[in-house]
This record gives structure tokens, C-alpha cells and sequence, in this order.
């Protein structure tokens, strides 16, 4: 059982790379737990709504980045930690990294305020594995059009080349923990890289 996070921007493919994992790792008779942020629990998912809509009082960057903790905190106490003692995997849609990327890339807060929040939120539960789907912010974009696009979507091209930036300098700090795939290889492509690494590393089963 292994916990693996998955980033990258909207549209760079995480749903559908995570579906594919999670279906090879059931054939295989693995427990798995597949799951996202924000969200993942009924308070997540209120919050969720709090911080992706276009209509009402939008949060401040401040703020944002503490309804994103207080999700989090909420996903890794009744979620993510349950399933880990449960020994099943647990494949997550974005996790303490889009903080880093988008509200200290994007936004432009402090990284230092966002690690500490991080650690706070996830009590120090780090992934095994990071799984960036690295994309430009061009491609992204490109991918998104025709989409009902979110309060994140609709920001301008430099933030999400920010973002991009953002995860890109992280996965350079700890490149042990990182796989860095290029986005723009077929589905099929990033599920092989994917299953590669994780038998390179001994963890398939
Ligand atoms: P996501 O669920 O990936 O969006 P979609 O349903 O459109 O695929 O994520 C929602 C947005 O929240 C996404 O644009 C990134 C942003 N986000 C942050 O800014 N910080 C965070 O800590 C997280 C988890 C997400």
C-alpha cells in the first residue's frame, strides 16, 4: 500500500491517469481508495464550493490558502490516514503541493507561510510518491476550452505558467520523490511511465 499524489494543472490529465491506476492496481487485488482536494469529505466538499465559485464574496489569498489547510486537515484525519492503517492505496487528485504551486506560485504568498500551514494541515503525512503531469499553461489552456471554467480557470495565462513554475522547482528540490511526466503523451504512454516506476521502485504489485 502506498500513498501517490498527483499534480499538475487543470487539464493536464490526473483523473484519467488516476482512474487507469486504480483499476490496474484492483485487477492486481490491491484496496484502493481514490480521492481529491479540495474535497474528498462532506466538510471538503462545502469548502470546495467556497473556494471554486465564480459568484459571491471571493476569498482573499490569505484566506484562500487556510480554507485549502482547513480541507486538508479535514482529508487527512477522516480520509487519507484511515485508509493508509486500512493498507490500502491511496491515489489522490492534488494534494500539500498545489498550495506551493498555486497559492505561492500563482498567488505570490509566502512559501514559507504555505510549508507551515502544510505541515500543519497534513500533521507531517507526506505521499510516497509525487506524480507531476507536467504541461504548459499554453496546452492548458487549449485543453480547457469549451469547459465551464472555475475561479482558478479563469485566471490570466502568467499565473498558470506561474503554477507550472511552482511545481517545477519543487519536483527540482526533491527529485527522488517526484515523477515528472510530460502531459502531452497519450493516456495509455503515461499509464506505462507510471506502472514502470512504481515496479522500478518494487511497489507494484
Ligand atoms: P481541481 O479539483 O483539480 O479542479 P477541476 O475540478 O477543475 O479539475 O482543483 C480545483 C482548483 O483548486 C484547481 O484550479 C487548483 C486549486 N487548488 C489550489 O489553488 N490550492 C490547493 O491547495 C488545491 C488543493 C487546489
Amino acid at each position: 500500500m502506498k500513498f501517490i499524489a498527483f499534480e499538475g494543472l487543470d487539464g493536464s490529465g490526473k483523473s484519467t491517469l488516476i482512474q487507469g491506476t486504480a483499476s490496474e492496481l484492483k485487477t492486481k487485488g490491491q484496496a484502493v481508495v481514490t480521492t481529491r482536494e479540495p474535497g474528498g469529505t462532506p466538510l471538503g466538499d462545502e469548502i470546495r464550493n467556497l473556494l471554486l465559485r465564480t459568484t459571491g464574496d471571493a476569498p482573499v489569498p490569505r484566506a484562500e490558502l487556510l480554507l485549502y489547510g482547513a480541507a486538508r486537515a479535514q482529508h487527512v484525519d477522516r480520509v487519507i490516514r484511515p485508509a493508509l492503517q486500512e493498507k490500502k492505496w491511496v491515489l489522490c487528485d492534488r494534494y500539500s503541493a498545489s498550495s506551493v504551486a498555486f497559492q505561492a506560485g500563482g498567488r505570490t504568498l509566502q512559501r514559507e507561510s504555505i510549508d507551515w500551514l502544510n505541515d500543519f494541515a497534513t500533521d507531517r503525512l507526506r505521499p510516497d510518491l509525487w506524480v507531476l503531469l507536467d504541461l504548459s499553461a499554453e496546452d492548458a489552456f487549449r485543453r480547457m476550452q469549451g469547459r465551464t471554467l472555475d475561479r482558478f480557470e479563469r485566471e490570466a495565462r502568467d499565473f498558470h505558467e506561474r503554477v507550472r513554475a511552482g511545481y517545477r522547482a519543487l519536483a527540482n528540490e526533491e527529485p527522488r520523490n517526484w515523477l515528472v511526466l510530460d502531459a502531452r503523451q497519450s493516456a495509455a504512454q503515461l499509464q506505462t511511465e507510471l506502472i514502470d516506476e512504481l515496479q522500478t521502485r518494487g511497489w507494484w504489485p
